[in-house]
């Protein structure tokens, strides 16, 4: 799931064939209408849908839709990569302790909409990233992996957005491998 520039899907896709993430990601959905990651699948040949939250009536629609198109595709484990709208229950409950997010801060701070700006903002010398499961509560779901990054004294939002996301696209493959070998191991 994107709504971006997709550069952690295709970090996900990169692993994959890389043979570094022993997956296949058999299906991409964006929100946004010709976003990056769109343009990424067309490029890398990943089967996408495009699942446009403004024609549907509510968040929970727009779920039960994604729902539909992940079950469609037989999708194991989902990944909100870059995904960059509150979930509802019904994605969280259909896809319970397989759905993960990425989200660029040191969880548990700085959660919620533009963590790298609350990062400068608040004056910290270590910010970093997380993958973790979803809750419902945003940005609050279990931890798997998380890398810290230093803040620069001359950083701006795009340079210190730049060196976390290139943790993040190391990270978030092993999030996805440390997932599926959860689910796979009994009670
Ligand atoms: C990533 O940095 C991700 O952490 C962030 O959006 C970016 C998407 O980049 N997600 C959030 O802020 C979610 N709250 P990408 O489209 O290049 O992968």
């Amino acid at each position: 799931m994107a709504s971006g520039s997709g550069s952690n899907f295709e970090a996900l896709v990169q692993a994959c064939r890389g043979g570094h993430l022993h997956a296949e990601v058999a299906l991409l959905v964006v929100n946004n209408p010709g976003c990056g990651a769109q343009a990424r699948a067309e490029r890398l040949g990943v089967p996408w849908q495009l699942h446009d939250h403004r024609t549907q009536p509510s968040r929970e629609q727009l779920d039960q839709a994604l729902v539909k198109a992940f079950r469609g595709a037989a999708v194991d484990v989902v990944v909100m990569a870059g995904w960059m709208r509150v979930v509802t229950p019904t994605l969280i409950g259909a896809f319970a302790e397989r759905l993960v997010n990425i989200h660029p801060s040191l969880l548990p701070s700085f959660r919620g909409l533009d963590a790298v700006g609350q990062a400068l903002a608040a004056g910290v010398t270590l910010t970093g990233c997380t993958a973790h499961l979803v809750c419902e509560e945003v940005d609050a779901g279990r931890i798997l992996v998380q890398a810290a990054v230093p803040v620069l004294s001359d950083d701006d939002h795009a340079s210190l957005s730049a060196r976390i996301q290139r943790q993040e696209h190391r990270i978030l493959p092993l999030a996805v491998a440390l997932t599926a070998q959860q689910l796979g191991e009994p009670g």
